[in-house]
């Protein structure tokens, strides 16, 4: 009896070591008890930061305009859109305007006096490469009511093709170079990240007790 007693004490004991050990080593691992932090708390997640909280995964658009290929894009733009546009300067407009100078224009205003609907000539703005880009993943998220009648083009690189073809016929604002980072959110996102590395099984935890709690009642 007193020594499984204290074999059970001992055990008690060797456990709550290997804790603590543990919880300092991995203090020491995040550096969260150090005062000079590093900058970005956690470990880097590559390329996450590129996306600019895209959901899209894969490469950025600025990747994807630097990599395309302009005859690609004609092919593919005389197939998908070619019904509605023509490209040639001075194109006749058809159920689209004629798409002729357009990267960099502004939004709607084409000056080939096609009838835009309001959901694009209110709309503001140019067509920047990233706006292009936005409009030809899906027209309708883009201005809800205009009268393109087109689905959208789920590729980013038939996107990209597309939007450089476009670029080489009436020219465009310069390129955007891949490497290209948005200065803005530095701040918010160490902060986060701190409050979250050391504290994500306790927050895991917190969240099954909420889960086996709600349903409950
Ligand atoms: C079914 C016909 C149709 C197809 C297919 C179509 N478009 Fe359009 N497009 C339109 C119409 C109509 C408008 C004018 C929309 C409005 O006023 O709301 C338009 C507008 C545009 C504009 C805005 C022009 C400006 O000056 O503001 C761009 C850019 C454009 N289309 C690009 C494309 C591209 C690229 C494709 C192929 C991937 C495509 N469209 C496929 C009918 C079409």
């Amino acid at each position: 009896m007193d020594d499984r007693f204290n074999t059970a004490a001992g055990w008690v004991l060797f456990s709550g070591i290997v804790a603590l050990g543990l919880s300092s080593l991995s203090a020491k691992y995040f550096m969260a008890d150090k005062h000079h932090a590093p900058h970005e708390m956690g470990y880097p997640v590559e390329g996450a930061a590129d996306e600019g909280g895209d959901a899209n995964k894969g490469p950025s658009l600025a990747e994807l305009l630097a990599s395309g290929d302009v005859a690609k894009g004609e092919k593919a733009a005389k197939a998908r859109c070619g019904t509605c546009h023509t490209f040639d300067q001075g194109g006749a407009n058809g159920t689209g305007p004629n798409l002729y100078g357009t990267v960099g224009e502004d939004i709607g205003h084409g000056k080939r006096g096609f009838a835009f609907s309001s959901a694009l000539a209110d709309h503001g703005g140019k067509w920047s490469y990233e706006n292009l880009d936005a409009w030809l993943t899906s027209p309708k998220a883009f201005a809800a009511g205009t009268k393109m009648s087109f689905a959208g083009l789920s590729k980013g690189e038939d996107r990209a093709n597309i939007i450089l073809y476009l670029r080489s016929l009436g020219g465009g604002p310069e390129l955007p170079t891949p490497e290209a980072k948005p200065a803005e959110g530095d701040e918010a996102a160490p902060a986060d990240a701190a409050s979250d590395a050391p504290a994500g099984e306790d927050a895991k935890a917190a969240e099954a007790a909420a889960a086996e709690a709600a349903p409950a009642k």
